[in-house]
């Protein structure tokens, strides 16, 4: 389960970002712009790369609502992050059928390759992993995804992790 930092610098969304909002304001019936939340989120997690609690605030005071509306909806979908992530985020499916064929190895080589834990960012900055529910790809299992692309990699091994791990650090320093 995902914590909830109450981190972050404070936040003030820019004239470009805040017109984006109100793109999406308007496709909703007036007094309704409450059901915009889902998407500004999406917009709010782009820029800063994760939803801090003065970000969620200044969502709730856009959309004059109160706070404890965009938490629990911030907190309700795992796709927000409440803290902030590396670069590449390798999501691990850890479901049964994941399981059954070595998710959780993959998942403790993963740990033991990056040196941090579920969560946590590397000191480098590149990369956080934590494990996820089924990402639709079981029989091509063990599967992990790396957004914001969500480009998948299957048929995991310790090799194949290790390969995707330098790949990625040599295309970042690129
Ligand atoms: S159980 Fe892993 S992709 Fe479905």
């Amino acid at each position: 389960m995902l914590k909830v930092e109450n981190t972050g610098a404070p936040v003030s969304f820019s004239p470009e970002l805040l017109k984006q909002f109100d793109e999406i304001v308007k496709r909703y019936p007036k007094g309704k712009q409450k059901s915009a939340l889902l998407p500004i989120l999406h917009l709010v997690q782009a820029e800063y790369g994760w939803v801090s609690s003065p970000a969620m605030d200044k969502v709730a005071e856009y959309l004059l609502i109160q706070p404890i509306e965009v938490y629990e909806v911030a907190t309700f979908y795992t796709m927000y992050f409440m803290r902030p992530q590396g670069k590449y985020i390798l999501e691990v499916c850890r479901t049964g059928p994941c399981c059954l064929v070595g998710a959780e190895k993959i998942m403790d080589h993963i740990e033991q390759k990056l040196g941090v834990k579920e969560g946590d960012v590397t000191a480098d900055g590149l990369f956080s992993w934590r494990g996820v529910e089924c990402l639709a790809a079981c029989g091509f299992a063990p599967v992990l995804q790396i957004g914001p692309e969500y480009t998948f990699y299957e048929n995991l091994t310790s090799e194949s992790v290790d390969q995707l791990i330098n790949d990625l650090k040599k295309k970042a320093n690129n």
